[in-house]
């Protein structure tokens, strides 16, 4: 039994990875994980060139991670979100995951979980994520957001600036409740003379958010991995069988 984890974040100990990772651990299986930013898989080009072979032609790593996919019983895709998607990373690993869907749908059956880190907009990735897989034949077991450290924390500069990230996902420019106001109370405490895009302000009162530190997120994994274990178990498609009909 083999579950691949993939993770789209580019950065250190990011929330994404932590999460994946202990989805991993949860499935008690072999595994591997592999990090997007640390290898070269670049968007698929739409030369088509796949249709018949399901081979990609592009030479970079995604013919080494492809083989991985296609072994794997399993496999757990995490992105953070960027402008309301994907992170690039992301986005390239499943646009390149393409090459298997022709004719054959050689991705068909493969069992998947999905991992998505934002501040507002995680559900969207989320929900993507798992329509891009399900395009590709897999049965998504489990779908998990959290929220991680808005950019604006980390970013140096201070507590004020116009363009602050909880303005941006407040309901009065975006018209929708993104549970950011709930989610960083904790985190921020938004001063009165705030007025959004007009004058960012804040005072913060804690910096980086972990979901080491978030006892639910954290079963939240558990529950997904020993889900992904129950389902290879009871699966009567074997990555054999799927290697058998190339
Ligand atoms: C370039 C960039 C763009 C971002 N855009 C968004 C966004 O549109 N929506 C959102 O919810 N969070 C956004 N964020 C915040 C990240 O999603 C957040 O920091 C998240 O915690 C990253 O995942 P991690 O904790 O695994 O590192 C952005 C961060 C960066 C660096």
């Amino acid at each position: 039994m083999i579950v691949l984890g993939v993770s789209g974040n580019p950065t250190e100990n990011s929330n994404t990875d932590a999460l994946v990772n202990a989805i991993l651990d949860a499935t008690g299986a072999e595994t591997e994980f592999v990090k997007l930013s640390e290898i070269n898989v670049g968007p698929c080009i739409a030369c088509m060139k796949c249709v018949c072979t399901n081979e990609c032609v592009l030479n970079d790593h995604f013919r080494w991670l492809s083989k991985k996919v296609m072994e794997a019983d399993a496999i757990v895709v995490g992105s953070p979100t960027y402008y309301g998607a994907a992170s690039a990373f992301t986005k390239a690993f499943i646009e390149r995951l393409y090459s298997k869907r022709h004719v054959k749908l050689l991705t068909g059956g493969k069992i998947a979980a999905t991992v998505a880190v934002g501040v507002a907009a995680e559900k969207m990735v989320s929900e993507w994520m798992g329509n891009a897989l399900r395009a590709g034949g897999m049965e998504i077991v489990g779908s998990m957001t959290a929220k991680g450290t808005p950019c604006c924390f980390v970013c140096g500069p201070g507590e004020s600036c116009h363009y602050t990230v909880w303005n941006a996902y407040s309901k009065e420019l975006t018209g929708m409740d993104f549970g950011v106001g709930e989610a960083y109370k904790e985190y921020l405490e938004i001063l009165p003379d705030n007025k959004p895009y007009a004058h960012g302000s804040a005072r913060f009162l804690k910096s980086y958010r972990s979901v080491k530190d978030e006892p639910e997120v954290m079963a939240e994994a558990q529950r997904i991995g020993e889900l992904i274990r129950k389902r290879i178990e009871s699966s009567s498609t074997k990555a054999g069988d799927l290697k058998c009909r190339c």
